[in-house]
């Protein structure tokens, strides 16, 4: 019995052995069938891939060979055009015919094309900045201009044309010089940013500049004794950190167009300045409530920040006036209370120490300037607040009333420019080449063009093709009409464009 159990039990064992042997066969031929049936749809699948990436390969090179074939054509007719612009601009400076055709065939400006483009693009003004949280992709900015095209201090729909004009991808665009308040006004037709419909229409100039893809920052303004009477509510005097006069050598630019001498202002009480400070921060938190970008403080130009800062104007005796520190205190005391409302990446602050526009003269513009750079320093420093950039003009905007050479005048702002923490942008007189030539040196980050910019609303695309660019006309800077000298000025080679008209004035 018991041997028949162990037969029984081997038996069992030798077809577990057998079952198990089995199995492992039936396992190695499905592995080997499965490997067999996988290993060609492998090969396919990387047949497949391979024959992916070269059709892709395929498509961008055509598509490159497009682009190319596309490109040509289009310099071919920027070529053209060009050369037409200088030729109708010889003929309308009285040259010949012949002269003409001698400046077609040979064309005095090398316009460039798009490979060059690339090149360029790492180079001066076309070189990308970071400015804070603003990435730049060139350091082509548009500089505050005061234009006077605002109806009852209300932006209109032409300022959302004239700034949208301007902006490109990544462009930094700085509105003309706005009103804090009524009694901040003295020029006729300028916006304000103190009424909600005024905050109302800037939000679609604002729009008109963000939909080209570029950021806007709006300059914040009270022109203190730059004023007269009739733009100041009730006819009073106006503000200052002084009760002395602008000269009757300057005129003021009245309502109906004509001149007048300055009035007379009234030196603010000790205790009034607060509320001016005041002035300014509600002015920055709506500026960001109509979409801006930031701010920049406008303490140049003999304004009313300028008339604190200038020992040539402030005569005050209280905590305001005397030394060069109690001078700077009303613009720190603006500083800080708009970097506190809005960041400090969001406020800049324009001066113009060597530059006695309306007599905003002092006495040491260099160590005036120092100054003001040590205090932004250190005050950069203590609150740990990035400011986003100290915009500087340079005294040649005002050549004949220069104060300082050439030499000293680089001198001067290279010195700034050193001792300055942060974002430096240089204004005045800056052609195409001295931009190209200041960024390369170091000397200044992004640059703000002024009057050309007013003439050339692709100011940037005619810069990196080197274009001949449109002249611009005086006459029309402060005039009010909405379209003639605003939003009239031909773009490159626009069609059907009135453009040489602008060419043949020439303005200094
Ligand atoms: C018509 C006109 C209006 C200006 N308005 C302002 C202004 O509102 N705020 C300001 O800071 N500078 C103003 N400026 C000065 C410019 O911002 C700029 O610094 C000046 O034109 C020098 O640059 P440019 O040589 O490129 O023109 C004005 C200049 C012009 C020509």
């Amino acid at each position: 019995m018991k041997r028949a159990m162990q037969e029984l039990l081997d038996g069992l064992e030798d077809a577990k052995d057998r079952i198990t042997n089995m199995n492992d066969k039936i396992h190695e031929d499905f592995a080997i069938g499965l490997n067999a049936a996988i290993g060609p749809l492998q090969m396919k699948d990387e047949a497949l891939e391979a024959s992916i990436e070269a059709l892709k390969l395929d498509v961008q090179e055509k598509d490159n060979t497009h682009q190319a074939e596309i490109e040509a054509p289009k310099v071919e007719i920027q070529e053209l055009k060009t050369k037409l612009v200088l030729c109708k601009n010889s003929i309308a400076n009285g040259a010949t015919a012949n002269d003409a055709y001698t400046v077609q065939a040979a064309p005095r400006i090398e316009v460039l094309k798009p490979k060059d483009f690339k090149e360029l693009a790492m180079t001066g003004l076309f070189s990308a900045y970071k400015m804070g949280k603003f990435n730049l992709s060139h350091r082509v900015v548009l500089a505050p201009m005061t234009r006077c095209r605002a109806l009852n201090g209300v932006p209109q729909p032409a300022l959302s044309e004239y700034y949208g004009q301007r902006s490109t991808e990544g462009g930094l665009l700085i509105t003309e010089a706005t009103p804090i308040t009524q009694e901040g006004i003295g020029f006729p037709h300028v916006p304000g940013i103190y009424t909600e419909e005024q905050i109302e229409a800037w939000k679609k100039v604002v729009d008109a500049v963000h939909a080209k893809g570029g950021p806007i920052f709006r300059q914040l303004w009270h022109v203190g004794r730059a004023s007269h009477k009739i733009y100041q509510p009730g006819g009073c005097a106006p503000i200052s950190s002084t009760s002395l006069s602008i000269s009757e050598n300057w005129k003021i630019l009245m309502p109906d167009g004509t001149q007048d001498n300055f009035s007379k202002p009234r030196a603010l009480e000790t205790s009034e300045i607060p509320k001016i400070v005041e002035r300014f921060r509600r002015a920055a938190i709506n500026s960001i409530r109509a979409g801006f970008d930031g701010i920049e403080l406008h303490a140049a130009h003999g304004y009313l920040i300028d008339q604190f800062l200038k020992d040539g104007i402030n005569d005050r005796i209280d905590k305001y006036g005397g030394s060069i520190e109690n001078r700077c205190r009303f613009l720190m005391e603006i500083i800080r209370v708009t970097v506190a409302a809005i960041g400090g990446d969001r406020v800049a602050i324009r001066i113009s120490p060597a530059i006695n526009l309306f007599e905003a003269m002092d006495s040491d513009p260099l160590n005036l300037g120092l100054t003001v750079i040590e205090q932004l320093n250190s005050f950069q420093a203590d609150t740990g607040s990035k400011l986003a950039y100290l915009h500087v003009t340079r005294p040649r905007f005002m050549p004949s009333r220069e104060q300082v050479s050439e030499n000293e005048e680089a001198k001067l702002m290279q010195t700034l420019r050193r001792a300055y923490h942060g974002t430096f942008m240089s204004s005045g007189g800056f052609t195409r080449e001295l931009g190209m030539k200041a960024v390369t040196d170091s000397d200044a980050d992004p640059i703000s063009y002024g009057r050309i910019f007013i003439s050339n609303p692709d100011l940037v695309y005619g810069f990196k093709i080197n274009a001949p660019l449109n002249e611009y006309v005086r006459e029309t800077f402060y005039s009010h009409d909405p379209v003639v000298g605003y939003t009239d000025y031909p773009f490159l080679g626009q069609e059907g464009s009135d453009k040489d008209s602008y060419m043949t004035k020439v303005c200094s």
